[in-house]
């Protein structure tokens, strides 16, 4: 049996549903007020298709979310096995603060009948090419569960915990506008501002992606799920902030945040910025504002932002790139150190250290 593996194209699209749907069990109707009962593939509309799994659950809704692939710059892997495709794996460069030049793995899947043949190691390993070849110091992914089949596939091949990621909540009760802040549209054109910004919470994706959907909401699927969705810019006078609210689809009192704050953070500034994105979303009708971020952010989520823990989300993982040599990067003693204490986290505290600074 040989895997071979490729990059994709649009004439994929039929086979890639395939393996998609190959996960789902039941299929179920969706409405405004959530999962209604079961149908089947046939009785669903594309968009009730595409909440069992996203993007790829339908032809038609692919096949537009290919245009975001080339717009975003999403390289599209996969593998087959005796020219049937098995299985897909999508990766994407990114260059952000304060993680540099990476390569993320965003979606992988193999077909259900393909499993445990070494699909989604091929896979892997041609992402880790790519990295090396394009010089990422390290790949990242959030798997889908670190104590389950993706966790153990990315362990297997050498990644390791880099950071834990928290859901994180608050509620809004009341709040006026800072008068020191003007908030106001974000154009579409607007480049997400990686090199400039950091993401201090709405680790939902990478910084590029979540911009990327904030700023082009997906009319349609607005449509078949209303909800509210702003992209904002919040201006004091000694810097320019973003944020994003999408209010829950099913649940319209709750609603997410993410927000850019200019580098290096100023901590008190992002209090009246926060209290500027909890007004916005007081607009919306959000009374309980959530949101997703990672260990380095949590304590000033917490302090600025009125935020609580409210669970553990799955941990981030990385794997070095051969040519980010520790030893040379100085990093190798305070990684022993931490690795001392803590072996599990030993390469990712490293990873952790150098970006954001020592925690310990
Ligand atoms: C996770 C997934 C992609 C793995 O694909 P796969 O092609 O079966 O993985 P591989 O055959 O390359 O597995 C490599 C190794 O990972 C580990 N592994 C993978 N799946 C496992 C499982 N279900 N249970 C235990 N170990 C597992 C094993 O060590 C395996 O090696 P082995 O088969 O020699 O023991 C596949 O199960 C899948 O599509 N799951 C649903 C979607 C998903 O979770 N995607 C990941 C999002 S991050």
């Amino acid at each position: 049996m040989t895997i071979n593996v490729r990059l994709g194209a649009r004439d994929d699209i039929d086979a890639l549903v395939e393996v998609e749907c190959s996960d789902v069990e039941t299929w179920y109707h969706f409405t405004s007020k959530g999962r209604g009962d079961p149908a089947s593939y046939d009785e669903l509309s594309p968009w009730e298709r595409t909440m069992h799994g996203g993007w790829w659950m339908d032809r038609a809704i692919l096949t537009r979310y290919w245009d975001d692939i080339e717009r975003l710059g999403i390289i599209p892997l996969v593998a087959e096995i005796d020219g049937k495709v098995v299985g897909h794996l999508d990766a994407i460069f990114s260059d952000e603060l304060p993680l540099g030049h990476f390569l993320y793995l965003d979606v992988l899947m193999v077909h259900k009948a393909y499993r445990r043949r070494g699909v989604a190691t091929a896979l892997i390993k041609e992402a880790e090419r790519l990295a090396r070849n394009e010089k990422a110091r390290f790949m990242l992914v959030e798997p889908q569960r670190y104590e389950g089949p993706s966790g153990l596939t990315y362990t297997n091949r050498g990644f390791e915990k880099a950071f834990d990621a928290f859901h994180l909540e608050t509620s809004i009760n009341h709040p006026e506008m800072p008068p020191e802040v003007q908030v106001g549209s974000i154009p579409q054109v607007q480049e997400a501002p990686v090199k400039t910004h950091t993401m201090i919470c709405g680790w939902y994706n990478i910084s590029a992606k979540t911009w990327y959907y904030g700023v082009n909401p997906n009319l349609e699927f607005l449509q078949a799920f209303p909800c509210h969705q702003l992209a904002l810019s919040a201006m004091t006078n000694r810097g320019t902030y973003f944020f994003h609210l999408q209010q829950d689809r099913f649940d319209h009192s709750t609603g997410s945040l993410s927000l850019w704050a200019p580098a290096p953070l100023k901590q008190k500034e992002l209090r009246v910025i926060f209290q500027a994105s909890r007004t916005a979303a007081s607009w919306l009708g959000i009374k309980t504002l959530t949101t997703k971020t990672i260990e380095g952010y949590v304590a000033t989520l917490e302090e600025e932002g009125g935020f609580a823990v409210k669970s553990k989300a799955e941990p981030y993982l990385v794997k070095n790139t051969s040519h980010w040599n520790l030893e040379e990067s100085g990093l190798v003693n305070r990684c022993s150190r931490l690795g001392r204490r803590n072996p599990e986290k030993k390469y990712g505290q490293a990873i952790w250290s150098h970006c954001y600074g020592r925690r310990d």
